[in-house]
């Protein structure tokens, strides 16, 4: 099973992506993961794209498909899962065309696509009380889900810290081009696609039990 998850930042896309693929034995592919794995390593890539990243800009398109078009054509991964969860691409309407391209290659098709509605406000507060494990990329929430430890991940004992992007200034920056570049992504894909609306405003297991639901898993 293939699947997109579209969502405003902070709506919910990684926790719930992460649950779906878990519970589906599928990938959890987020292009924003590869390109912080990316910064981590101090890559060429990760140089090019850090400072585009803080300032909550998106990374040029080529760049990300590079990225995605390697992790997707990966034969072990593919051969390990029956499928993935994209999460984080498309972000662009030519990011969605050359998804068409790259699927079109690897013989894939999307089966289904998630759409998490959240009002904006309940995003800032989520993303500025987000915390992230360095090493596993778990993703906690200080008052709706907390680590057991604090500062520590419960499932690697990893440290877990605040995103760069995840400073009030930068959550602005970040919602103000999604709605710009990312939003008119939902009406092209309602069109070529079956889109699953749903609610990201209630508890993280009622979301994964609706998205479970509607794409009858
Ligand atoms: P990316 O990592 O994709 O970030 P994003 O889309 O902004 O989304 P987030 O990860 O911030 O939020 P989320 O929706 O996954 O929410 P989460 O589940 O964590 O991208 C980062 C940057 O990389 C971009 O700005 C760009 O620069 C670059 N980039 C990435 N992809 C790109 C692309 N394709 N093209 C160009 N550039 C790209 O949840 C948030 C918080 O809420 C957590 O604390 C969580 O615990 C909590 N929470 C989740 N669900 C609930 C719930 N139901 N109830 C209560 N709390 C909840």
């Amino acid at each position: 099973m293939n699947l997109v998850i579209l969502g405003a930042p902070g709506s919910g896309k990684g926790t719930q992506a992460a649950r779906i693929a878990e519970r589906e034995k599928i990938r959890h592919i987020s292009t924003g993961d590869l390109l912080r794995d990316a910064v981590a390593r101090g890559t060429g890539i990760g140089k090019r794209v850090a400072g585009i990243m803080t300032a909550g800009q998106l990374v040029p398109d080529d760049i990300v498909l590079n990225l995605l078009r390697e992790t997707l054509a990966n034969a072990a991964e593919r051969k390990r899962f029956n499928g993935w969860i994209l999460d984080g691409y498309p972000r662009t309407a030519r990011q969605a065309e050359a998804l068409e391209d790259v699927l079109g290659k690897t013989g894939d098709t999307i089966d289904a696509v998630i759409y998490i509605e959240l009002d904006p406000e309940v995003v800032v507060n989520r993303l500025s009380n987000r915390r992230t494990c360095v090493s596993c990329k778990a993703v906690y929430h200080l008052v709706n889900n907390p680590p057991a430890v604090e500062g520590t991940c419960d499932a690697c004992g990893g440290k877990i810290v605040l995103r760069d992007d995840d400073k009030p200034e930068t959550i602005r920056k970040r919602l103000e081009v999604y709605k710009k570049e990312t939003l008119p992504i939902l009406s092209l894909y309602e069109k070529h696609h079956t889109v699953h609306r749903v609610d990201g405003s209630k508890p993280i297991e009622e979301v994964t039990s609706d998205i479970a639901g509607l794409i009858g898993v």
